[in-house]
């Protein structure tokens, strides 16, 4: 069975939930939001369609919900880039990397979102960070003017910049700021590819940003993941998405994934005595395999350790087209064209400790078993007791999907992929490990194979419970006192399965469905938080119109230059 129909044809909708089994306990509090991406057009790979935000509150009656029920809640991100499309969608042209047009690159924002404090964020990997009201999750401002990310990531017109960044930038509790990232397309020296800058944003202004590229450093792929200790910034290349030229000129694609990938290490002190701007030079490591997240413990009093969530043979460049035969040679599902190709083998997943000082890599633990098949995301305690001293980490395996493979990506994989390892299906599972050993210490497995398991998240239990621990804070921070959020995708409707964090095993203690088995579209990355309502105060934040230098609008037909100033108008009206 490949993967559930719904995923692709079921709307974005608000409905609600009930308890179906189980007892849904009283120390659980806050909510859940989803990054997800809409099916607004024909782009052939449906990664880069713009961005919608989904809700699940975890307390009933809570926004909006009848009393004894449970919100979902789904809001289209309006960025001036969907305005534009909104107004003008023969302009947008659907390319394998998304939208192109000449207001310039849209922010589709859809990958992640990033509770921050009492804000909230949506991030993608080519755009800026997205703030969003905490009641009404509309879009609010995009995150620094474009002239002091260092401009466009490569030179094109519009009013719109095109900015390769990270989904996953990290919030640090101690310099209140966001690290993130900007890749930078061009030749360097004598080599052409991409120059990485770190990047910084202070919580107190929008309006701008920090950037420092790294010296000498020039690569092929892409930064999905960016983490921090008290001391460092960590960046990599995830090695699991390259742009293929001929691909985007409309040929075959060719590019396949490295083996192996480098990562870089700053210090943050390094950066704060450097004018942004100007170059900085990392501590190079290299890692294995490839990966798409990867989470640093924050106290780096013994080094630097890090759980790596390796994507092994998981090529995220890779999609299924409508003329795709499976791994099998059966024919793709029609409800499966447009997303990914799914994992080629099984994951690894490691915990390191990199030791700038010597260079060197020591691993702790590594935890690999067949069925360990798309490692697709995990939950941990984001409280900064949570990241100084992690204890759990919850991950979700969807599982082996021989239907979600394609013949041309096995061919294109070929001497690398093992066929007799993805010909049947294999159930997915949620997984316990300890940090620092990778020791498995719970699994709950899900056998039918109808069920696509997604996003998990942790939530802390009785948050609030100590007045001196931070915000995020339950009871006993770590990752083991608190719950996991597990939502299982079913074309029979969503089922959000709740487990406790320290008894995965035992299996969920409370299980919500929608009020008539209301299905979900795909739904990518998950972050708890608790609920807030107002905007924040008391911060400068970026105004769209303050980017229409009359260059920009001269680079802009002027037939559109009165739709542009029509969404500066409507984003004016936002701040
Ligand atoms: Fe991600």
């Amino acid at each position: 069975m490949p993967t559930p129909r719904s995923l692709t044809t079921a709307p974005h909708r608000n409905f609600e939930l009930e308890v179906v089994s189980g007892a849904w306990p009283t120390d659980i509090s806050g909510e859940v939001t989803f990054a997800s991406a809409q099916n607004t057009g024909e782009l052939p790979h449906r990664i880069f369609d713009f961005g919608a935000i989904c809700r699940l509150s975890l307390e009933p009656g809570a926004r909006g919900a009848a009393p004894g029920r449970f919100a979902w809640q789904s809001v289209s991100i309006e960025t001036p880039g969907k305005r534009l499309f909104n107004r003008h969608p023969e302009l947008f042209a659907a390319g394998v990397l998304g939208y192109g047009s000449p207001f310039g690159a849209p922010n589709c924002s859809n990958t992640a979102p990033l509770p921050w404090g009492n804000r909230l964020y949506s991030t993608w990997d080519a755009g800026r960070p997205v703030e969003l009201h905490p009641e009404t999750l509309e879009f609010v401002a995009e995150v620094g003017h474009i002239d002091t990310w260092g401009g466009n990531s490569m030179d094109m017109p519009g009013v719109l910049p095109f900015l390769l960044s990270s989904a996953h930038p990290v919030a640090d509790p101690e310099r209140h700021c966001l690290w993130t990232v900007k890749g930078t397309l061009g030749l360097f020296g004598s080599d052409f590819g991409i120059q990485p800058s770190v990047v910084r944003y202070d919580r107190h202004d929008g309006s701008r940003v920090q950037h420092w590229p790294l010296e000498g450093v020039v690569f092929n792929g892409s930064l999905h993941t960016v983490s921090i200790t008290r001391d460092w910034v960590i960046l990599a290349d995830s090695g699991n998405f390259k742009a293929d030229p001929a691909e985007m000129m409309g040929g075959e694609r060719t590019a396949t994934i490295d083996s192996e990938v480098p990562v870089w290490l700053i210090r943050k002190e390094v950066l704060e005595s450097t004018p942004s701007g100007s170059p900085v030079t990392p501590v190079c490591f290299t890692m294995a395999p490839p990966n798409g997240h990867y989470y640093a413990k924050y106290d780096d009093t013994d080094g630097v350790s890090i759980v790596w969530e390796g994507m092994d043979l998981m090529d995220l460049g890779l999609y299924l087209r409508p003329d795709d035969l499976d791994v099998n040679g059966h024919p793709v599902d029609p409800g499966a064209v447009g997303l990914y190709n799914m994992a080629m083998a099984p994951e690894t997943i490691v915990e390191v400790v990199f030791d700038p000082e010597s260079g060197k890599v020591l691993e702790q633990g590594l935890f690999k078993q067949d069925w360990t098949f798309n490692l697709q995301l995990s939950a941990m305690d984001w409280s900064t007791e949570g990241i100084s001293h992690p204890t759990l980490h919850h991950v979700t395996y969807q599982g082996c999907r021989p239907g979600n493979i394609s013949a041309r990506a096995a061919a294109l994989y070929e001497g690398r992929i093992d066929l007799d390892q993805v010909r049947e299906e294999t159930p997915g599972a949620l997984c316990t490990f300890e940090r620092g050993s990778m020791e498995l210490k719970g699994r709950w497995e899900y056998p039918d194979t109808a069920d696509h398991i997604t996003s998990p998240a942790f939530a802390p239990r009785a948050v609030g419970a100590d007045a001196g621990s931070s915000a995020f804070a339950g009871r006993e921070p770590g990752g083991h006192d608190g719950y996991v959020v597990q939502p299982v995708c079913n074309d029979d409707g969503l089922r959000i399965e709740l487990f406790d964090a320290a008894a995965v095993s035992a299996g969920p203690i409370a299980v919500l469905k929608g009020m008539h088995n209301e299905c979900i579209p795909v739904v990518l990355h998950s972050a708890w938080g608790p609920q807030h309502h107002e905007l924040a105060g008391d911060v400068e934040r970026l105004h769209f119109r303050d980017e229409l230098s009359p260059e920009r609008l001269a680079s802009v037909p002027e037939e559109y230059h009165a739709s542009i100033f029509e969404v500066a108008e409507e984003c004016d009206a936002l701040l």
